[in-house]
C-alpha cells in the first residue's frame, strides 16, 4: 500500500509518497508566498496552501498505482490562526507562528491573567506566536472579523478540513494553541472563556495517529484515488519530524534546523518547565514532549546568503570555514524576535565583534554558530530541569550541511545521529497515516522498523572545549543588548 505525508511548511508544502516498508517513491515540493505586512508580522493565505497541496498531490502520485494509495496525513507549521465564517469562507489571512504582533495580548495573558494560571490550565505561558493571543488580537483589533468567526483551525487542519469536511485537530498541534489542557489532552474551558472562544468554534481533538475520516468523493475523483483513502489527524511539524526521525518513547532528542530551530525532547511522562522557557506539549506517539523553539534558524543562513551576500551556493560559502571555536565574531539570530528562551518579540538580529580583518567567511561562520549557541540556550534550560541528553537526531534544510552538523555537535557537546533518509515532518506524516490504516500497531513500532541511523557526528573534545568558552561569551551579549532592543523597537 502507499501512504502520503504532507508537510505544510512556511516556505513550501512538501509531499512524500512511501510504501508500507518506508521506501520513498516520490517527493514533491511547491512554494507559496509569505507576507510581512508590517515589521514583525507574518501571514499566509490558507487558500494558497490548499491550492498548492492539491497540485502537489496530483504531481506526487501521477506515475503511481493510484489504487494503492491507502492513507494521507500531515505535519504542519504550528500555532497559525485560521478563521472561517459560517459559509466556510476564510475571514482573513492566517497569522503565523513567527508573527510578533500580539505583545499586548501576551502581556495581558501572562501578567493580568497570570503565568501560574496559564500554566495550570495549559502547561504553558503565552508567547506571541501562540494561537490564543492571536484570537485576542483579532477580538481587540478587528472586532468585525471576530464577530464572524464560526470555526478556528490550525494550518494543517484547514487542509484536512478541505480534504474530508471534518473539523479536526490533533493533540500535538492543539498543545500550541494555549487553549488546550496538555496534561489531560482536551480543551481547557477556562482558557476558552478567557479568550471568548465558544466550544463549537473548536475542532474535535484526535491522537495524531487516529483516522478522522475519508476523502470527500469530489476530492477523491479529482485526485483519481479511491474515496476510501483514510485521512489521519497528523501532528504539528515538530512532533511529526520527531516521528520521522524516530524520536519517540522516553528521553530522545531531535534538533530541527528549518525556518525555525527546535530542540525536541520526548518524554513518557507529562512535565512542565518551571522556568516557562520550554514548551510542554503532547507528542504524536501518545506521550509528551518538551521543546525549545527559536524563530529563525536555517532562515538566518538563507537571509545571509540570499539577501545579503547574494549567492545560492551555500556549500561554497562554507568551504573556507575551518577555525571552529576560534571565531571572534558573534551573531544573535533574532531576526523575527525570539521565542525560547527569551520570549522577546523586540529582540533583533545582531553581529558583534567585527574587526578590520573580518571577512564574509567569519560572518557566515558566526551565523551558523549563532544558531547553534541559541539552541544551546534551550538545551541549558533542559539540563537545569535535570534532563540528561547524550545524543540527538537532526533534520530540516540546515541539517544537510555537514559543517553545520559538526558545529551543532561541538557547540551542544552531543553526538548527532545521521539518518539513512531524513525527510522530517513529511516522513512522519506518512508514518502516522500508515499507523492509522493499521499497517503498524503503534507509532513506536513503525519508528523502530523504518528509521535507521547510518552515521554519527561525534563532538571533538578540543573544539568542544573552545566552543564552551565562546558560548560563555555569547550568553553575555543578549542581556547586555536587551535594553537597546527596547529603545530601537
Ligand atoms: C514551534 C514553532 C515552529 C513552527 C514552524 O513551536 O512555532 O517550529 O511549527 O513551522
Amino acid at each position: 500500500m502507499l501512504y502520503i505525508g504532507v508537510d505544510l511548511g512556511t516556505s513550501a508544502v512538501k509531499l512524500l509518497l512511501m510504501d508500507e516498508k518506508g521506501h520513498i517513491k516520490n517527493i514533491v515540493s511547491r512554494e507559496y508566498p509569505l507576507f510581512f505586512p508590517q515589521p514583525g508580522w507574518s501571514e499566509q493565505n490558507p487558500e494558497d496552501w490548499f491550492a498548492e497541496t492539491m497540485k502537489g498531490l496530483k504531481e506526487l502520485i501521477k506515475d503511481a498505482d493510484k489504487s494503492q494509495v491507502a492513507g494521507i496525513s500531515f505535519g504542519g507549521q504550528m500555532h497559525g490562526l485560521v478563521i472561517l465564517d459560517d459559509a466556510d469562507k476564510v475571514i482573513r489571512p492566517a497569522i503565523l507562528w513567527n508573527d510578533g504582533r500580539t505583545y499586548e495580548e501576551c502581556d495581558y495573558l501572562n501578567n493580568v491573567i497570570g503565568k501560574e494560571k496559564l500554566s495550570e490550565y495549559t502547561a504553558n505561558i503565552s508567547f506571541t506566536g501562540f494561537t490564543a493571543p492571536k484570537i485576542l488580537w483579532v477580538k481587540n483589533k478587528e472586532p468585525e472579523n471576530f464577530a464572524r468567526i464560526a470555526k478556528i483551525m490550525l494550518p494543517k487542519d484547514y487542509i484536512a478540513y478541505m480534504l474530508t469536511g471534518v473539523h479536526c485537530t490533533d493533540v500535538s498541534d492543539a498543545s500550541g494553541m494555549l487553549l488546550f489542557d496538555v496534561k489531560n489532552r482536551c480543551w481547557s474551558k477556562e482558557m476558552c472563556d478567557i479568550c471568548g472562544v465558544a466550544p463549537e468554534m473548536l475542532a474535535k481533538v484526535y491522537e495524531s495517529y487516529e483516522c478522522v475520516g475519508c476523502l470527500k468523493p469530489e476530492i477523491a475523483e479529482e485526485l483519481g484515488v479511491s474515496a476510501s483513502v483514510k485521512v489521519a489527524a497528523g501532528a504539528g511539524d515538530n512532533a511529526a519530524a520527531a516521528v520521522g526521525t524516530g524520536t519517540v518513547g522516553d528521553g530522545r532528542c531531535n534538533i530541527s534546523l528549518g525556518t525555525s530551530g527546535t530542540i525536541f525532547i520526548s518524554s513518557k511522562n507529562f512535565g512542565v518547565d518551571k522556568y516557562n522557557a520550554l514548551h510542554s506539549f503532547a507528542h504524536a506517539d501518545g506521550t509528551y514532549h518538551l521543546m525549545g523553539c527559536m524563530l529563525s534558524a536555517a532562515s538566518c543562513n538563507k537571509w545571509w546568503m540570499d539577501d545579503i551576500i547574494g549567492t545560492k551556493d551555500y556549500g561554497k560559502e562554507q568551504e573556507g570555514i575551518c577555525a571552529l571555536g576560534e571565531n571572534h565574531v558573534y551573531f544573535l539570530p533574532y531576526l523575527m524576535g525570539e521565542r525560547s528562551p527569551h520570549n522577546n518579540p523586540n529582540a533583533r538580529g545582531t553581529f558583534v565583534g567585527m574587526t578590520m580583518d573580518t571577512g564574509r567567511t567569519e560572518m557566515t561562520q558566526a551565523v551558523l554558530e549563532g544558531v547553534a549557541f541559541a539552541l544551546r540556550d534551550s538545551l541549558e534550560v533542559a539540563k537545569s530541569l535535570g534532563i540528561h541528553i547524550e545524543r540527538t537526531k537532526i533534520c530540516g534544510g540546515g541539517a544537510k550541511s555537514p559543517l553545520w552538523r559538526r558545529i551543532i555537535a561541538n557547540v551542544m557537546n552531543m553526538k548527532v545521529d545521521i539518518l539513512e533518509s531524513e525527510e522530517g515532518p513529511a516522513m512522519g506524516g506518512a508514518m502516522l497515516a500508515a499507523v492509522a490504516c493499521g499497517e503498524y500497531a503503534s507509532v513506536e513500532e513503525i519508528a523502530e522498523k523504518l528509521v535507521h541511523v547510518v552515521d554519527t557526528v561525534e563532538p571533538e573534545p578540543e573544539i568542544a572545549a573552545k566552543y564552551e568558552k565562546r558560548y560563555a561569551q555569547f550568553k553575555e551579549i543578549y542581556p547586555a543588548l536587551k535594553p537597546v532592543f527596547e529603545i530601537i523597537k
